[in-house]
């Protein structure tokens, strides 16, 4: 490789390796040599102390937090993507987190709004932990470089966010979780963090209730091969590609993480309870952050209304789920523009004048541009909701280090469930969910790994490897049709978002329910034609694939069972909150690889459930 042509990705891939080293002829190199050969693991399987899967927000802090308490220790972020592309880089708007105590706002109030606008499906004594840290976190990022936008006294600026009673949302201009992420790169690499970048992750081994290890697949190779360690941290993030026709996260957010701790073994927390975010962009459904709104944005539908004044005191500002009801409500009543997917309202900027948008929305100028081709300068942008994120998770035992109820796995970010956003997650609350969370899992995973002497002989998680280096033969076996795999994607997003979208109602979920097992049988009958293991790309969207059809038949039954509205989860045929019946969280486990359903209470106890204002 000359000098010359030497970019960040060869920088990743070779100053920073861990178990990406691994050859094709099964031999471990560099740093991760090390590492094995000090494991004490008998079968000279690769080894890590820590495994985070994921390189978002959240698996960057936990890697770092590892290091951190515990620089003895090896820790490897195996990641499908190229560590700093992922659905972090979706938080525009800001991080929530009192940092300013001037105007009123405080970590109680933070928490209020948190649970008020999750629709009291949160744990109260979670959020109110929460809120607390947060404020410490966005202190630490500054401290550690993190480029925050200022205020004239040099203090980080922060703005309103939708649903938040005070403005806490403090930004980097409109591209703080892509600022965020690299910042929190910078960090892991300093601190000894090796990644292992282009490995998808397929399963986790667990031995007589312990994490043992994690089978991975090189796409660059196109080796299967277990990973064993001491402890586990899935920050895979979320599943907001069922809805694959319109959501403003990446192709890689199939829930990779959730559907392999269910085969573990792990609980599926609140997998109904999807967010739509209101204003995704008319084409394809990327992000016009809220921060358009928090800075001051109208919605406008096609008589020019500012209609958001028929629906919340707040407007534009009122909570996200609020705000998707209106935007559809006005479209299905004819108030919106075009017709059918490509619906829309506009969104006007135009009022805020060139420089602020240029100096706190070019992100979204770029967005306008390049989907729409118009300029939000002098022209209001179209946007329709978009799903963005999911509320529900791996469940978490225990919110103080997010440990599962499997020993040695942790989790962190989108992918867990520490029933903080409730039913309805709050504008800026994600990137404070990945950074708090992070640290914890981070924190909690290094304990763990410092008090395990040494790694099982990988019995289990081989085996595993060893049924997916079987599947890859079987699945790309040179029949079959890629394009009949790409259209069952298709058919199943478009399920998705037609019959368990925004309006839910019994029937369509019923009717859902039936087409997601007809999925499931043509999905079982795919075959991919390239056979080659290396970078066969059509395996991996096979499966991504897999998951998504799992995470989606766990959410629709579910939502089929929860008969009330609340939060995102709205329900036409049963329009009102009912606590008496579904103050609890669904939990969907995998029996014989059938979801099954059952139900958890809710922490309450701090907040009263008729909205009032702490004291
Ligand atoms: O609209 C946004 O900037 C999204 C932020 C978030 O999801 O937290």
């Amino acid at each position: 490789m000359s000098e010359e042509n030497f970019n960040r990705r060869d920088f990743l891939q070779t100053a920073c390796i861990g178990v990406g080293a691994l050859s094709l002829s099964g031999g471990v190199t560099n740093a991760l040599a090390n590492d094995v050969k000090n494991s004490g693991n008998k079968q000279g399987l690769p080894s890590v102390d820590v495994l985070v899967i994921g390189s978002g927000g959240a698996g960057l802090r936990a890697a770092t937090a590892v290091r951190k308490e515990n620089p003895n220790l090896s820790v490897v972020v195996a990641t499908k993507m190229m560590p700093s592309r992922n659905a972090t880089c979706m938080a525009e708007g800001g991080i929530n987190a009192v940092t300013d105590f001037s105007q009123g706002d405080s970590f109680k109030l933070h928490a209020y709004d948190t649970v008020k606008g999750g629709a009291y499906l949160c744990d109260q004594d979670t959020v109110v932990k929460f809120c607390e840290i947060a404020g410490k976190v966005v202190h630490e990022l500054d401290f550690n470089g993190m480029l925050f936008s200022r205020k004239d006294s040099g203090d980080i600026n922060f703005r309103f966010m939708g649903g938040a009673s005070k403005k806490r949302c403090n930004f980097s201009a409109d591209k703080t979780g892509h600022i965020l992420m690299h910042a929190c790169l910078d960090d892991a690499i300093t601190n000894g963090v090796k990644f292992l970048m282009d490995h998808e992750l397929l399963e986790i081994g667990v031995n007589e209730g312990k994490a043992e290890g994690v089978v991975l697949r090189n796409i660059q190779t196109g080796e299967i091969y277990p990973v064993l360690c001491k402890s586990l941290v899935i920050a895979t993030g979320g599943y907001t590609r069922i809805f694959y026709n319109r959501t403003s996260t990446p192709f890689i957010a199939t829930g990779d993480g959730i559907a392999a701790a269910l085969r573990a073994g792990l609980g599926f927390e609140d997998p109904e309870i999807l967010q739509f975010h209101p204003t995704g962009v008319q084409n394809g459904g990327s992000l016009i952050t809220e921060a358009a709104r928090g800075e001051g944005g109208y919605l406008l539908n096609n008589k020019g209304e500012r209609f958001m004044k028929n629906y919340h005191e707040k407007m534009e500002l009122a909570p996200r789920d609020v705000v998707a009801r209106a935007i559809e409500t006005e479209i299905r009543e004819g108030r919106g523009y075009g017709e059918g997917l490509s619906s829309y309202v506009l969104c006007d900027v135009r009022h805020l004048g060139k420089e602020k948008i240029l100096k706190a929305l070019p992100k979204i100028r770029h967005t306008a541009m390049l989907f729409q081709n118009i300029d939000l300068v002098d022209t209001p942008v179209p946007i329709r909701p978009t799903a963005h994120y999911s509320m529900g998770g791996i469940e978490v035992a225990k919110f103080d280090n997010i440990s599962t109820k499997i020993a040695g796995i942790f989790v962190g970010g989108e992918a867990s469930c520490v029933s903080l956003h409730g039913a309805n997650r709050l504008g800026g609350n994600s990137l404070t969910d990945a950074v708090v969370t992070g640290d914890l899992a981070g924190k909690g995973a290094g304990d763990y790994a410092k008090e395990v002497s040494g790694f099982t002989n990988g019995e289990k998680t081989a085996e595993l490897a060893k049924k997916w280096q079987d599947k890859f033969k079987q699945i790309a076996n040179g029949e079959g049709s890629a394009n009949d795999m790409y259209a069952l994607r298709e058919e199943l997003g478009r399920n998705n978002w037609d019959l368990m979208g925004i309006f839910r109602t019994q029937e369509k979920l019923d009717e859902l329910s039936r087409n997601l097992e007809t999925i499931q049988t043509k999905y079982e009958n795919i075959r991919i034609p390239d056979t080659n293991a290396v970078m066969n790309t059509a395996f991996t969207d096979y499966v991504e694939l897999g998951n998504l059809i799992l995470l989606s038949r766990c959410a629709c039954l579910a939502a089929q069972r929860r008969l009330e509205s609340r939060g995102a989860h709205t329900r036409e045929d049963y329009p009102k909150r009912d606590d008496e019946n579904f103050l609890k969280h669904s939990i969907v486990t995998l029996k014989d690889g059938k979801p099954e359903l059952s139900y958890k209470e809710v922490v309450t106890g701090i907040f009263s459930l008729d909205g009032k204002k702490p004291a």
